[in-house]
């Protein structure tokens, strides 16, 4: 069966994804000069967490809607995503709506701003583009039905030469994605080596995912006038060595902007001790 992220929509590793993009696009948006957000995965835009798929797993249960219902930290970061997501609540038949990372990045986008989003599946493209167009009918997007990583070499470099590039596959074949995503890293520095990245990655089992990791500067090209920087931001909320199901969620920024890190360093205990309460099974890092 084709992957359907609604089965997944708000758990804890859409909301530590979500929070990260946010945070990255306001970064972006600090300089008055446009720039491009271009999302390969895009999904559907907006899920409804009431609706069959998403109640099956129930995952928004330990993600979006335990951190609504918790006292929050009085962290910045967090309380923007949260604001956007009661945001997406407004309207007719949207008392259990998610945003998905379009719509997100679509709230943040200004006038000189621009957004592509990509995504494969041609009935998660046709929910996609009707949910972007009923919620922001004159935002400069472009919603695609292709794929994602072959869509990278058509826009980029862009005109504007600030671009954010958000890469967050399925993961569903054991090996390809984490391949391709390499690729992709290497395709957008070579076409924009100024480009932010943001990639997720699951950590199943955290010896495989920090071998992959390791492995990646030496796998990219390293522009002499802009080498890049990598960070990561990791989540989890079991052990991560334990070889059950997903155990935390991971962000690879490449380019990260000035000082996301520490900013990281406020937001990830927030989320950490929100969304795995005491006895904690799992943990936090940023590196
Ligand atoms: C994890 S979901 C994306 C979630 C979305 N980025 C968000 O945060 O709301 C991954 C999506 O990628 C789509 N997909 C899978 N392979 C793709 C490809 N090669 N190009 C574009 N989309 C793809 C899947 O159909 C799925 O909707």
């Amino acid at each position: 069966m084709k992957y359907r992220h609604a089965f997944h929509a708000g758990n804890f590793a859409d909301v530590h994804k979500h929070v990260t993009l946010l945070a990255l696009l306001r970064a972006l948006a600090r300089k008055e000069k446009g720039f491009l957000v271009l999302d390969t995965h895009a999904g559907r835009g907006r899920y409804d967490l009431a609706a069959a798929d998403a109640r099956k797993g129930d995952e928004s249960r330990s993600g979006i809607e335990r951190l609504l219902a918790a006292p929050i930290a009085d962290v910045p970061e967090i309380h923007d995503y949260l604001e956007l997501v009661r945001r997406s609540r407004k309207g007719p038949h949207a008392r259990h709506a998610y945003p998905g990372s379009p719509w997100l990045a679509l709230q943040v986008l200004r006038q000189q701003d621009r957004a592509v989003f990509v995504e494969t599946q041609p009935s998660e493209h046709a929910a996609l583009d009707a949910s972007l167009r009923a919620a922001t009918p004159s935002a400069r997007f472009v919603s695609e039905c292709a794929d994602g990583y072959a869509r990278l070499a058509h826009w980029l470099p862009n005109v504007e030469r600030r671009a954010l590039v958000l890469v967050d596959p399925p993961y569903e074949e054991s090996r390809s994605d984490f391949d391709a995503v390499v690729a992709a890293i290497a395709t957008v520095l070579r076409r924009l080596p100024t480009a932010v990245l943001a990639l997720w990655y699951p950590i199943k089992d955290e010896r495989d995912t920090g071998a992959w990791l390791e492995r990646i500067p030496a796998r990219v090209p390293h522009d002499a006038a802009h080498p890049p920087t990598f960070l990561c931001s990791e989540l989890w909320l079991r052990p991560p060595d334990n070889r059950v199901g997903l155990n935390g969620s991971g962000m690879l920024i490449v380019n990260p902007p000035w000082q996301i890190d520490t900013r990281m360093r406020e937001w990830l205990p927030v989320l950490h001790a929100t969304l795995d309460p005491a006895p904690a099974r799992g943990g936090w890092r940023v590196r």
